[in-house]
């Protein structure tokens, strides 16, 4: 089948590549000619694991092509999905301007019958939105068919849950065009929920928010824990054995972050106000994770009654693991509070430097390793748990701080290899502070 896909994101390149992947002809078009030209060269802008590889195995088979103009990605797609941003905007309604504008881009430049997909996580109604704007500008003569296909993949592991998602949600009024849309992803060999529309756009909403829910849900039990002497880890692992909780999403930390929990909780939020339907429990999942992400800096500031002068080392600066996307990522607001607090900070992360410049600024100094994060530093703050932070020898990161001090926002370091160590103090999430006594 001939596929055209809007935006290449993490969403629309990942869908792309794996469309291309399971021997469908798929175009790619962006606005950003430099994701484009990088994409031409078989360079990914983004980092996710197999991305780059499948990149280049797809567009040298002659499966996959990226262009900036509308008009020759679109002129022979029997298939149209839509996968720009839907950011929040500063109400908390996301903010539905690139899809007007790609609808726009549509509607000047499709020649031809075809379906088209609306991928982007968008508030219940926005399908029948996008339909009105299409055919009210259209410029050809031509029969145009809706799908609504949320799209459930995580960053970090983007091509695994598109190629082996659990669920492909088809919302759509007219069977053909649902049935074109099975057939395009029948390969896969996924599970389709086929349902209406309107349950398809609040599916992912409800989804993202019962997720980021949970997440809060243990971190007010992790709080509880710590409060009580109790070890929060236990407590999970107890809920999760029970299939009706199950064992997913109960790692407490240091909140929830990334390009969509916060904003599709604050848009579903906003969704209820509007209809007049009361979801406070939206309101408290919100406002337990704001609290969450100051947490580090709350104990650090407890530990040593001021951070003025201390140096922090921080570990990890992406939102999670496998990725360097830094949107909305607690070390943002954790890199904020140390340094309005006179905390000096050296950051490593393994591949979100970069970005993580762009949105934090040189408020902080990005450096190549743990153990150059770690030099001198009073304490260090595990922010992001990547797995080579998990794996590394703390006892050399031990040997160069200054104290041996460890906030661990992520749970992530082995209690074991830590006691082998120097004598510690050791601050996890969930769980009281404790003093690992070590080999000194
Ligand atoms: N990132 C995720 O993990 C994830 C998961 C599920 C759903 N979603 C949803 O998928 C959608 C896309 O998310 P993303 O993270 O991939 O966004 P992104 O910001 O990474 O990518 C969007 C892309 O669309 C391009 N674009 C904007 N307007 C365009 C136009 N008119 N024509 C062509 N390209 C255009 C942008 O240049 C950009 O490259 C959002 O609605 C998001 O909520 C994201």
């Amino acid at each position: 089948m001939k596929v055209a896909v809007l935006g290449t994101g993490y969403v629309g390149l990942s869908t792309g590549v794996c469309l291309a992947e399971i021997g469908h002809e798929v175009v790619c078009i962006d606005v950003d000619e430099r994701k484009i030209d990088l994409l031409k060269e078989g360079k990914s802008p983004i980092y996710e694991p197999r991305l780059e590889e499948l990149l280049i195995k797809n567009s040298t088979e002659g499966r996959l092509a990226f262009t900036t103009f509308h008009q020759q990605g679109l002129r022979e797609a029997d298939i149209i999905i839509i996968a720009v941003g839907t950011p929040q905007s500063d109400d908390g309604r996301a903010d539905l301007s690139y899809l007007e504008q790609a609808a726009k881009d549509l509607a000047e430049h499709i020649v031809r019958d075809c379906v088209v997909v609306v991928k982007s996580t968008v508030p219940v109604g926005t399908n029948e939105y996008v339909k009105q704007l299409l055919l009210g500008q259209l410029k050809s003569n031509v029969e145009i068919k809706m799908v609504s296909n949320p799209e459930f993949l995580r960053q970090g592991s983007a091509i695994e849950d598109t190629l082996k998602a659990d669920r492909i949600i088809i919302g759509s009024d007219d069977v053909s065009a649902s049935e074109k849309i099975q057939e395009m992803y029948r390969p896969l060999n996924v599970p389709f929920l086929l349902t209406d529309v309107r349950s398809a756009e609040i599916i992912k909403y409800a989804s993202n928010a019962f997720l980021a829910t949970k997440i809060s849900f243990i971190n007010a039990i992790a709080n509880l824990c710590e409060a009580a002497g109790a070890d929060v880890e236990d407590v999970a692992k107890g809920m999760g054995f029970d299939k009706r909780v199950g064992s997913a999403f109960l790692n407490a930390g240091i909140g929830y972050g990334g390009s969509c929990f916060p904003k599709d909780v604050k848009a579903l939020l906003h969704t209820s106000r509007e209809l007049g339907v009361p979801f406070s429990l939206l309101e408290e999942t919100i406002s337990i994770n704001e609290h969450q992400q100051e947490l580090l800096v709350d104990k650090a500031l407890k530990r040593f009654g001021t951070l003025n002068g201390k140096k922090i080392a921080m570990l990890g600066l992406s939102f999670k693991p496998n990725t360097d996307d830094m949107r909305e990522a607690p070390s943002i607001k954790i890199a904020r509070s140390l340094t309005a607090s006179g905390a000096e900070v050296a950051a490593f992360d393994p591949v979100a430097a970069s970005n993580a410049r762009k949105v934090i600024g040189d408020i902080i100094t990005y450096v190549d390793s743990a153990v150059e994060a770690a030099k001198d530093a009073d304490a260090l703050f595990v922010v992001t748990e990547w797995e080579e932070f998990k794996q590394h020898d703390v006892a050399a990161l031990l040997d160069v701080m200054k104290q041996p001090i460890i906030f661990d926002g992520r749970n992530c370091l082995d209690e074991a290899a830590l006691k082998a160590c120097k004598t510690i103090e050791y601050y996890p999430v969930g769980r009281p502070a404790v003093i690992l006594k070590g080999n000194d």
